[in-house]
């Protein structure tokens, strides 16, 4: 703990960061099984589940690195916005019936958010939280 005590809220944040992570892993999961077994109601609620846990997090995700002054803050936020769309899109999609159309974009999502969580934000997450313990 540093001296005013600053260092260990930003570490807790990126804790939980990471514990987002892992919770939207998950539903990322469910969903590709869903799409796999073809069960659209299923698939309906998990997107919009991701929807509003990926909306929330990115929030958090973005306060986190503002605080730390991430430097690769403006590429990285533009890739949320991007992902946060795409989510839109396939919400559209999905709620309109258009199983065919949704089944690659739902893959494709599942690849995107699943490598966004994975690589990027964990390095993003790492160096802000780098940067903020040297700060
Ligand atoms: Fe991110």
């Amino acid at each position: 703990m540093t001296q005013s005590g600053r260092t260990d809220e930003r570490q807790g944040g990126s804790g939980e960061l990471e514990q987002e992570h892992q919770i939207l892993v998950g539903l990322i999961g469910e969903l590709a099984e869903s799409m796999e077994r073809r069960r659209p109601a299923v698939t309906i609620g998990l997107v919009d589940r991701i929807a509003g846990t990926t909306a929330a997090h990115f929030a958090n995700e973005e306060v986190f690195m503002r605080r730390s002054s991430y430097e690769q803050l403006t590429p990285h936020l533009e890739e949320h916005r991007s992902l946060l769309l795409r989510i839109d899109e396939l919400r559209g999609v999905l709620r309109v019936g258009e199983q065919e159309r949704a089944v690659p974009m739902a893959r494709d999502l599942v690849s995107s958010l699943s490598s966004h969580i994975s690589s990027t934000d964990r390095v993003a997450v790492e160096r802000a939280a780098a940067a903020a313990a040297s700060a």
